[in-house]
């Protein structure tokens, strides 16, 4: 592995984003889609990628070995007035890249560039109850727990909570 870098995603990417994501979706259940299930078509992706060029609350961050994607992160907020300070994180890390501080580092850069926006005050996410090392991650960081969906994702005949999660960030 060379050293790992950060960067905004460019329109070029937008095939190798959609792979990384139906083959993640496959490495892990804790994602919301599984194996080929990432809703987006190359052409979507690639107009997603152009609509964030200069956009202040929504941002998607890779986290790059040499050409392979590691990780991604992303913020998306909405365009309403009343819910536009309020960012939602994604993020995931691929399996062979995981627990060498990748997902730290694109959380740390997201947080930071949410301070200095202007816009977002507080960042969302959901995660199932029981991932662990997400949890840990959210809560390094600041996130709290604020609410538990009960039984809100169904896979293979079980049922798993969801914690609601949320932090209000400081202004740079
Ligand atoms: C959650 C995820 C993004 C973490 O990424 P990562 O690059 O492995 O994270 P890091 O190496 O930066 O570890 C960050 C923190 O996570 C926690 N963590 C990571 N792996 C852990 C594990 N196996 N057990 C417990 N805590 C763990 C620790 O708090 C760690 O901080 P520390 O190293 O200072 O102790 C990654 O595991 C992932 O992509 N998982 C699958 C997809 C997913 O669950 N996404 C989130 C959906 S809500």
């Amino acid at each position: 592995m060379s050293e790992i870098t950060y960067r905004d995603a460019r329109v070029d990417d937008a095939e190798q984003i959609v792979a990384f994501y139906n083959e993640v979706g496959g490495e892990t259940s804790y994602l919301s889609f599984e194996a080929d299930e990432y809703p987006m078509t190359v052409s979507e992706q690639k107009d997603e990628i152009r609509s964030l060029e200069g956009n202040k609350t929504n941002r998607m961050l890779l986290a790059m070995d040499g050409d392979e994607i590691a990780g991604i992160a992303t913020i998306h907020s909405s365009h309403k007035i009343k819910a536009r300070h309020d960012g939602e994180l994604g993020i995931v890390v691929a399996k062979k890249y995981q627990k060498q501080g990748i997902g730290s580092e694109l959380i740390r850069i997201l947080i930071d560039w949410c301070k200095g926006n202007g816009v977002t005050t507080r960042i969302s996410l959901d995660t199932r109850a029981d991932n662990i090392p997400a949890v840990a991650l959210y809560m390094k960081f600041g996130f709290e727990i604020e609410g538990c969906r009960r039984n809100s994702t169904l896979l293979n005949g079980m049922y798993y909570d969801l914690y609601v999660m949320g932090m209000m960030i400081d202004e740079a």
